[in-house]
């Protein structure tokens, strides 16, 4: 089976082809084009995010194509994420995928993002595959779930977020501390030659002992804007060097606030569900404290865990392709009719059997 992938739930256009290659694929070509106009405003602009798709989507597929020395004849299948996400980007991937699939006859599958970027671990083949049942959190600058998967493309909320989702309080935080936008990456880099421990920022627990998997990350970005007001930051300090190691322990601070809520959280998840598998993906998952946490907390509960390679934790089309094959091997496929699904609530499938 031959299938393209897409993936325009956000701000990132991206289609892969791939080789359905049991229990794994073969990635014949990704291409990825992440949208600069956003720049100039600090964060994502809808409106400008799903032009941006319409321009992007045809020539990244005539380039994937080529690379692969395929063309649309060969395709077998498309795959494309559905929801959750902005709606009219969703609209722009989800329209050329059942258009090019309805022309040619194909099946074409609706796939949820959140199970995408879980799907994302078993893109390294040389790396051991998760078993379900296993708990999965989905850490990025729209999501923050965990989940329990009882088996690919089956699965049940546990927690979420009750505000702001991990990435955009980390982007938020690099926003305060004049990093640009998505601030993520770059704050991190900057914590890595600061001090955890010099600043000490809340954390919001919601209730863990008694298992709430709920997180709140508002709070800890508002503490760190109060805490920068008050040190007269921007405008203070004013050498240069002990700027640097300002921002440095802010960062650093900041960032160990987030580590210890979500890993704290997701062990607690495995502990109350008796799961031993945990999969932790999405963009935030490529910060290193995060997975260096993980790494070291998992082993002694028991816990074995798994992560994507890092360039694969952000936004791909790999991922959906291979969420998609798990579905496609079982005989489900989507409705020519596919909506895009801009809410989790509001996701049911959408999936039947094929004829
Ligand atoms: O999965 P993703 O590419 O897109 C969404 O589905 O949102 O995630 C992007 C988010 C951004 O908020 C970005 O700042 C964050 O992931 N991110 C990081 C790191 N790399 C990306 N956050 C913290 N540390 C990182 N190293
Ligand atoms: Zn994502």
């Amino acid at each position: 089976m031959l299938l393209l992938a897409i993936e325009t739930s956000c701000d990132d256009t991206c289609v892969a082809l791939l080789r359905d290659r049991p229990p794994g694929a073969e990635l014949l070509a990704h291409r990825a084009a992440s949208q600069a106009v956003h720049a100039d405003f600090a964060g994502v602009v809808p409106e400008l995010a799903s032009r941006e798709h319409m321009r992007l989507i045809g020539p990244l597929l005539r380039a994937a194509l080529a690379a692969a020395r395929l063309d649309l004849g060969d395709l077998e299948a498309v795959a494309v994420t559905s929801g959750p996400g902005l709606v009219g980007s969703l609209l722009v991937g989800v329209s050329f995928a059942k258009a090019l699939a309805y022309a040619r006859r194909i099946p074409v599958v609706g796939v949820n993002h959140v199970e995408a970027h879980l799907a994302a671990v078993l893109l390294d083949e040389r790396a051991a595959r998760p078993k379900p049942p296993f708990i999965g959190l989905v850490a990025s600058g729209g999501h923050t779930e965990i989940v329990r998967v009882l088996d690919w493309g089956r699965w049940e909320l546990l927690g979420a977020t009750r505000d702001d989702a991990a990435g955009e309080a980390f982007d938020k935080v690099a926003k305060l501390l004049g990093m640009g936008f998505p601030g993520g990456p770059a704050l991190s880099r900057a914590a890595s030659s600061g001090r955890a421990a010099a600043f000490d920022f809340p954390r919001a627990w919601l209730d863990l002992e008694r298992g709430g998997l709920d997180v709140s990350f508002s709070g800890p970005k508002t503490a760190v804007k109060l805490f920068l007001d008050r040190r007269g930051w921007p405008e203070r300090p004013v050498d240069p060097i002990e700027r640097a190691r300002f921002v440095a322990d802010v960062a650093a601070s900041f960032q160990e606030a987030v580590v210890e809520v979500l890993a704290a959280k997701v062990l607690e998840a495995c502990s109350r569900t008796g799961v031993r598998g945990l999969v932790v993906a999405g963009g935030v998952a490529a910060n290193p404290a995060l997975r260096a946490r993980l790494e070291r907390d998992a082993g002694p509960r028991g816990v074995t865990l798994h992560l994507p390679a890092p360039a694969w934790c952000g936004d791909n089309a790999a991922m959906v392709g291979m969420a998609a094959l798990h579905h496609l091997r079982r005989g489900e496929r989507s409705r020519y009719d596919l909506p895009a699904v801009p809410n989790l609530d509001d996701w049911d499938g959408f999936y039947e059997a094929a004829r």
